[in-house]
């Protein structure tokens, strides 16, 4: 039995209260801007679940850190910051692992983004780009998810080499991210190649946010008990 809070109770938050199993998860408390953690935390806590935002969540961590308390971390726009994390996550020594999508099939999307950009480096004739939409409360832009799918292009395709975003003019050597936000649109992903000829598009579109809460309770399994700074990309083929 993994003693859970849930640190940040909006759209995520509530979702993952409402998959958790109770023969495998018993939640300690539930926290949020009104009830921040650093106040209120209950004591018999294993492993936090992170989904705040981008303002709260490096005091979060560092906190939730102090105490021992490991941690799955769903909440985006922070990766700036990752070796001040990094830094926390070493000097208290727990287990901290992250994902800018927890979901099955956005981590199946990254292998295909990283295959077909290697495809693309060799077809010098085809231009990159992509867009991703969210619902018009999403806090960060771009996307954490549409950030991770444009590096592995850049590290792929060797004429692409930095990321920018809302551009109107890319330069050739620049991968555009676009980012629309739209009402009640979970999160779609997509990734273009057009030449003069033709277009590819490759397209992710999560339906709900339950594919997000999933993968994140099995994050929290794999982080229980464990110590050290984990992407959950790295340990996706694992699981
Ligand atoms: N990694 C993933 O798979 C994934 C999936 C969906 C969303 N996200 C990210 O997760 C985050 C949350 O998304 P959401 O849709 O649940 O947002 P939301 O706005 O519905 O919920 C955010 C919650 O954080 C709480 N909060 C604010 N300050 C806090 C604090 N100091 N301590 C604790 N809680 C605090 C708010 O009260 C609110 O309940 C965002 O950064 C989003 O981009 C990640």
């Amino acid at each position: 039995m993994i003693n859970l809070a849930i640190v940040g109770y909006g759209k995520m938050g509530k979702m993952i209260e409402s998959l958790a199993h109770k023969n495998e998860f018993n939640i300690t408390g539930k926290y949020d801007v009104i009830n921040p953690v650093n106040k209120h935390l209950k004591s018999n806590t294993d492993v936090a679940i992170e989904f705040s935002t981008p303002d709260s969540v490096i005091e979060n961590i560092e906190f939730l850190s102090s105490k021992g308390i490991n941690i799955v971390c769903g909440t985006t726009g922070w990766y700036h910051k990752a070796d001040q994390i990094k830094n926390i996550i070493d000097k208290f020594g727990n287990g901290f692992i992250y994902a800018s999508n927890f979901s099955v099939g956005v981590n199946i999307f990254f292998q295909i983004a990283k295959y077909s950009a290697g495809i693309i480096n060799k077809y010098s004739q085809y231009n990159a780009e992509i867009t991703e939409t969210h619902h018009t409360q999403k806090l960060d832009k771009p996307s954490g998810t549409a950030i991770r799918i444009a590096e592995y292009i850049v590290e792929n395709v060797n004429r692409k080499n930095k990321i920018v975003s809302d551009s109107d003019t890319p330069e050739v050597n620049e991968l555009n991210i676009i980012s629309k936000r739209i009402k009640n649109v979970v999160g779609t992903h997509e990734i273009k190649f057009s030449s003069n000829a033709d277009e590819i598009s490759l397209r992710h579109k999560a339906n709900s946010r339950r594919g997000f809460a999933e993968g994140a309770l099995v994050a929290a399994k794999f982080i229980f008990g464990k110590k050290g700074f984990y992407k959950f990309e790295d340990i996706f083929n694992e699981l």
